[in-house]
């Protein structure tokens, strides 16, 4: 078995692991990252889509944003749409500037490892059997299996950005960590469409059938989401089946209608609020999705994560620089002090838009009673605003 070291051992290749560790990179700290995926898989899985103004500020400073400069859509707000009425939240006007940028999770990463390995960084992809240990000695260790071969590398620290369903959290001792959880009785039904952009910004409509997502991803290819049963089918839902259900939630008085075409890609998603506290145990420190999970509404997910790895990577270099602690010791509560406002604004959004078989009709006049309190009030619409686009880092 072969044995190496590095100064930070890092699980799982999403957007949390590969931007830590372009970020030790530009602080002189060398790491490694294990990813048990293909890389063809890591760049091609279709996830998020919606950057706040912090997260595309870091990528720009980090110097990994040029691409997304080029690319990316940059809009001033989003629609609200409800009781056949759309309506403008000017975010950017709101908020001083910030403004909403769609730009594909899969070409973040993609930016990320195009930057990692142009450096000569390391990134394992396609590995198996990952396994932490010693994490509550100075010494831990990652082992895992590559190419048929075990092998072990030593670290000082161990980042577990695997993601929801990874190995790192359950390395855990029991009974270490708390775990608060909501799940949702809906999902997501996505969709990638072959056809140009229905709207200049992206539409959150919220109907009696329940809710729908209009989103881009380029100028020929853009993503839809309906709310539908977690439990159903794929297989249940025809082509057919999903344009009637768009054109009948997004419909508007004056007539307004998606535009079709081809759907390339049909997936379903659960939807869960889940934080689990603390997100350090030893020299194992959690960040992303392997620490918490919001329900996709608020498009917190990925720009959670990025925050995490900021505070995990200037915690390090300091540690690294002067011997200090301090940052890292703190590193849990700060993450989870801003966790906490995005957990609150992805469940707010949620429940403002979705139905739930528990609605009364009551619970239908009070959501709308909010949506039309949120788009007339300047107040409630710049608070969905300065959330939407980001809350400050610090
Ligand atoms: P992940 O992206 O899950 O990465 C974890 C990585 O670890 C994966 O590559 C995985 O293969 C790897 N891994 C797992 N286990 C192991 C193991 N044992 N060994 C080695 N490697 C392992 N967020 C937003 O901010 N904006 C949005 O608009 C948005 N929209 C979304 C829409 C949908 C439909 C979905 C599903 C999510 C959306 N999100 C959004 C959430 C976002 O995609 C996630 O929060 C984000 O991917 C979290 O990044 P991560 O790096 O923490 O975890
Ligand atoms: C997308 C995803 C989201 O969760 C969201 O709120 C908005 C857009 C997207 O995939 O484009």
């Amino acid at each position: 078995m072969s044995g190496e070291r590095v100064a930070v051992g890092i699980v799982g290749a999403g957007p949390a692991g590969l931007l830590l560790s372009h970020l030790l990179h530009l602080a002189g700290i060398d790491s490694v990252v294990l990813e048990n995926r293909s890389r063809e898989d890591v760049e091609g899985t279709i996830r998020a889509g919606v950057l706040e103004q912090g997260t595309v500020d870091l990528l720009t400073e980090a110097g990994v944003g040029s691409r997304l400069h080029r690319e990316a859509s940059f809009h001033r707000g989003v629609y609200l749409r409800f009781a056949g009425a759309t309506h403008h939240i000017d975010m950017q006007e709101l908020t001083g500037g910030k403004r909403v940028t769609v730009y594909a999770q899969h070409e973040v990463i993609k930016d990320l490892v195009a930057a990692r390995l142009a450096a000569g960084g390391d990134i394992r992809f396609g590995v198996s059997d990952v396994a932490l240990e010693a994490i509550e000695t100075g010494r831990p260790a990652l082992r895992f299996t590559s190419g048929g071969e075990p092998r072990r590398i030593e670290c000082d620290f161990i980042a577990g950005c695997d993601g929801s369903h990874g190995v790192s959290r359950h390395s855990l001792p029991a009974g270490t960590l708390q775990r608060y959880e909501r799940i949702y009785p809906f999902g997501w039904f996505g969709v990638l469409v072959e056809a140009p952009p229905s709207s200049d910004e992206l539409i959150y409509a919220s109907h009696d059938r329940g809710f729908a997502l209009v989103s881009t991803r380029s100028p020929t290819l853009q993503r839809m989401y309906l709310q539908c049963d977690p439990g159903d089918d794929v297989a249940d839902w025809s082509d057919d089946r999903i344009w009637a259900e768009f054109r009948v939630r997004l419909e508007t008085r004056d007539g307004w209608a998606p535009i079709e075409g081809p759907i390339t890609q049909k997936v379903i998603v659960g939807m869960r609020s889940l934080v689990h506290e603390p997100m350090r145990h030893g020299r194992l420190f959690l960040a992303g999705d392997a620490a918490h999970v919001v329900p996709p509404t608020g498009a917190k997910g990925l720009n959670l994560a990025v925050a995490d790895v900021r505070l995990l990577a200037r915690a390090l270099a300091s540690f690294y620089r002067t011997k200090d602690e301090s940052l890292l010791a703190r590193y849990s509560d700060d993450c989870l002090r801003r966790i906490w406002k995005g957990q609150r604004f992805s469940w707010w959004l949620t429940t403002l838009l979705h139905r739930s078989d528990s609605d009364t009709a009551f619970d239908r006049r009070r959501q709308l009673a909010e949506l039309d309190y949120i788009t007339s009030s300047r107040a409630a619409m710049t608070s969905l605003a300065e959330n939407y686009v980001g809350l400050p880092f610090e």
